[in-house]
């Protein structure tokens, strides 16, 4: 593996690890001294949605004793969806070369990172997988997963998206993915974010490969999980699903109706 600590950055350019935060005051300390004993020069950007517990204020101290971490103050808890959109953009305005995505609760573990980097050296979006040979998933209750392997069998199924683990929130993107990914029309709010960007970049015809990554479920605070997050992955997935569908069948009757009007011949 190619030594991250050697080089200033990635070839690709500085790298920014977001993370967004909601009530997680006892695990964001931890997870930015883990990266950082990782990847020394990568920088983090904490999202946080006005955390009742304080998140917030601790990472400004962190901030205020370390250039290599920033915060993103919002004024209210709008889901992870859209916490990552205003990080991505933040990021996009400063030239960041390589944007991540990782959770703050220590489920992604900053020492996969630079195999993910090393990854995106050969690729556009780099997937941390759970669902591919040698990744897995720690402590995580039954219901939990039947819910996350549902999730991507359908996402599979709706989408024809031939990746294993399309919800996965370890990720990381060539910031040009994310150029290229028209943020503003990104409405996904929870969990649904994570297929809608992979699914983005797949259909824009980028590299994306899955690299085997254990998920250890939390030890401290809660998820954020809820139902109104399952429904809204249910209902948006289905929709992009039948368009998707109505695409390929315009496309099927266009070829029909042109091959029809030449005589039966195959237009060149
Ligand atoms: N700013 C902000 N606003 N942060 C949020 C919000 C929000 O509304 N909701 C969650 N977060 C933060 C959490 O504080 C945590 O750092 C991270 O996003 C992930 O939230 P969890 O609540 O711990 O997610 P999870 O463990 O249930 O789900 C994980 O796995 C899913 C796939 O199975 C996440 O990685 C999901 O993104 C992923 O889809
Ligand atoms: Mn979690």
């Amino acid at each position: 593996m190619a030594d991250q600590q050697a080089r200033p950055d990635h070839e690709l350019g500085p790298v920014l690890v977001v993370i967004p935060t909601y009530n997680e005051r006892e695990n964001i300390t931890r997870i930015v001294k883990r990266l950082h004993a990782a990847l020394p020069r990568v920088h983090a950007l904490v999202v946080d949605d006005g955390s009742p517990d304080g998140t917030g204020r601790v990472a400004d101290e962190m901030a205020a004793a370390d250039e290599r971490v920033h915060v993103l103050h919002r004024t209210e808890k709008a889901g992870l969806g859209a916490a990552y959109v205003a990080g991505f953009r933040w990021a996009l305005e400063r030239g960041y070369g390589v944007v991540v995505e990782m959770d703050a609760d220590g489920s992604h573990a900053p020492e996969d990172l630079p195999r993910l980097l090393d990854a995106l050296e050969s690729a556009d979006l780099v997937l941390g997988s759970r669902y591919v040979p040698g990744g897995s998933t720690v402590n995580w209750s039954k219901s939990r997963e039947l819910i996350s392997r549902g999730g991507n069998l359908y996402s599979q199924l709706a989408l024809g998206a031939r990746v294993k683990d399309i919800t996965g929130g370890f990720r990381a993107f060539r910031a040009g993915v994310l150029e290229r990914i028209r943020l503003d029309t990104v409405a996904s709010q929870g969990y649904c974010f994570q297929i809608d960007l992979a699914w983005r970049a797949i259909e824009l015809g980028h590299r994306v490969v899955e690299v085997p990554i254990t998920f250890t479920e939390r030890e401290i605070g809660e998820s954020k999980m809820s139902g109104n997050i399952v429904r809204e992955a249910l209902w948006r997935v289905t929709k992009w699903g039948v368009r998707r569908r109505a695409t390929q069948l315009r496309g099927l009757f266009a070829a029909k109706a042109e091959a029809g009007a030449s005589g039966g011949r195959r237009p060149r």
